[in-house]
């Protein structure tokens, strides 16, 4: 079995990326983000800090994720509700953030994330997957770019779906994100020893596509 971990900050192009490349390969594209934003979503509803770690931890035994693949696209339900849509909001994204941070959370979601990489050829996105999840992963990419050109390309996203978040907003959501992935001691946002960087800043969704195509199928090939 194949797995690919996708590591990189928020905004980098992992998911979108990701999900096709999981379509042409024929792989199963696995989205760990989605899986602390409904823990993020549910500490929301609950009236809960999300930066709060023993409020958090309490809730955890409540909470039941499931994912599931719906014409194609990854679907997660928090306790059997769909909450896919609901999940991508920026606020959901800094509660997911904050959550993050959470070493009974990260223990928590560990078992789930290595389970679905059981279930055939994966490509899994997230921060810490090449490092912690699948240390023995078959490639292991660590997609960035700079924080300007992930707030630039957030911020068209947002435009296109007439919504009124400025680039400083969206710039600042960023950087912000940044330090508390990056920053927390519970499994830190950083490259794999043996990941492959790429650097998106200058690179179109076409281009990044085939540089990773690239670099999977070198390595795949390389087996
Ligand atoms: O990839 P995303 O924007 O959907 O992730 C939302 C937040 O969840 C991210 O800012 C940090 C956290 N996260 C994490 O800590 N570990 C992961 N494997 C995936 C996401």
């Amino acid at each position: 079995m194949i797995s690919v971990a996708i590591d990189g900050p928020a905004g980098a192009g992992k998911s979108s990326l990701a999900k096709r490349l999981a379509r042409d390969l024929g792989y199963i594209y696995v989205d760990t983000g989605a899986m602390y934003r409904a823990v993020g979503l549910y500490a929301l509803r609950a009236g809960a800090d999300p930066a709060d770690r023993a409020a958090v931890t309490a809730l955890l035994p409540g909470i039941r994720l499931r994912l599931a693949v719906v014409d194609g696209a990854q679907h997660i339900y928090l306790n059997d509700e769909d909450v896919s849509g609901l999940i991508r909001t920026e606020q959901v994204g800094m509660a997911a953030s904050a959550v993050g941070a959470n070493p009974d959370v990260r223990a928590f979601l560990l078992e789930l994330q290595r389970e679905t990489a059981r279930t055939g050829n994966v490509l899994m996105d997230g921060r810490d997957i090449g490092t912690v999840i699948l240390p023995h992963a078959t490639v292991k990419i660590f997609l960035t770019a700079s924080s300007e050109a992930r707030a630039r390309r957030r911020w068209l996203e947002y435009q296109a779906a007439g919504r009124p978040e400025s680039y400083e907003e969206v710039l600042a959501d960023v950087k912000q994100r940044d330090e508390q992935d990056a920053g927390r001691a519970a499994a830190p946002l950083r490259q794999a020893e043996d990941a492959v960087l790429l650097d998106t800043s200058a690179l179109d969704f076409e281009q990044s596509l085939a540089a990773m195509k690239e670099i999977i199928q070198k390595r795949v090939e390389g087996l």
